[in-house]
């Protein structure tokens, strides 16, 4: 059975078909419709890859940052994106970094998206950088696979009302999907969307609108099974590269 949530898919935009982008079809009308309508002025990516969804940051956006913990992006798409600033390192504390520089740079940061390790642990890292900022504009915050458990775990794990300048979180604000591309009884995909405003005075509104769904495929999922052993990945990734043997995450370092 083919199931690919991404391809094939038309649209206005003029999508480079050579930078594989690893978002479905629903994520990519919504990322280049919310582009398009906020145009940034600058824009922070957590998580590049080959740069699929970095094309439309870099051609809605006066200034873009790219941060991936893989110098990949950075020797494979500093030619084509010119412009793009890439930083190599662990997002959560990169990010810092880069508000800062936006900042001495009299630069808004208008928009982030969230896109690199889905670890619960990760994603809660990422948030807290984020929001333990002291950000003078709006910002529109985008996580990617918010539909993962592990990764909703993490952006469900912050208390939000701690930050009266976070003034909306949906966790589905794009929905997920369910056992596609080859991923057996896995659940991926999904944006949620967070709102800052620094000079918000309204109560937050926090909503999951599709947490009926995320429960039934989770009961259905791999996920059960596999996540509770999520602490011995290292050790079987360290296995694996003894042995020569290739997983699913090496592509993010070897393209
Ligand atoms: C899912 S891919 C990004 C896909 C891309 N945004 C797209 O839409 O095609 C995840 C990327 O995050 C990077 N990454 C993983 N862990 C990271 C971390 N802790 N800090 C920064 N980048 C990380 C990986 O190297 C990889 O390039």
């Amino acid at each position: 059975m083919h199931s690919n949530v991404g391809i094939p898919f038309f649209s206005a935009f003029n999508i480079d078909e050579d930078l594989e982008w690893q978002m479905s079809r629903a994520e990519k009308y919504c990322f280049i419709n919310l582009l398009e309508h906020i145009r940034p002025n600058a824009a922070i990516e957590i998580g590049t890859y080959k740069g699929g969804s970095l094309q439309v940051l870099n051609h809605f956006s006066n200034n873009v940052y790219s941060i991936d913990i893989s110098n990949a992006p950075a020797r494979f798409l500093s030619d084509k994106f010119p412009n793009v600033n890439f930083r190599i390192g662990e997002s959560h504390t990169t990010i810092t970094k880069v508000f800062k520089e936006i900042e001495l740079a009299g630069l808004t940061l208008d928009f982030i998206l969230v896109d690199g390790d889905h670890t619960t642990k990760a994603v809660q890292q990422d948030l807290l950088a984020i929001l333990a900022y002291p950000h003078k504009h709006p910002i529109t915050i985008i996580l990617h696979d918010s539909f993962n458990p592990q990764s909703r775990r993490g952006i469900k794990s912050i208390n939000y009302k701690a930050y009266p300048s976070v003034a909306y979180v949906e966790l589905d604000y794009i929905t997920g999907s369910f056992w596609h591309n080859n991923t057996y009884r896995e659940m991926w995909g999904g944006f949620a969307l967070i709102k800052i405003d620094p000079f918000n005075t309204k109560p937050l509104v926090y909503m999951a609108s599709q947490e009926h769904l995320f429960q039934r495929a989770y009961w259905s999922s791999l996920h059960l099974i596999k996540d509770p052993f999520h602490f011995l990945v290292p050790l079987k990734q360290a296995i694996f590269r003894r042995l020569g043997i290739k997983q699913r995450i090496d592509i993010y370092d070897e393209f």
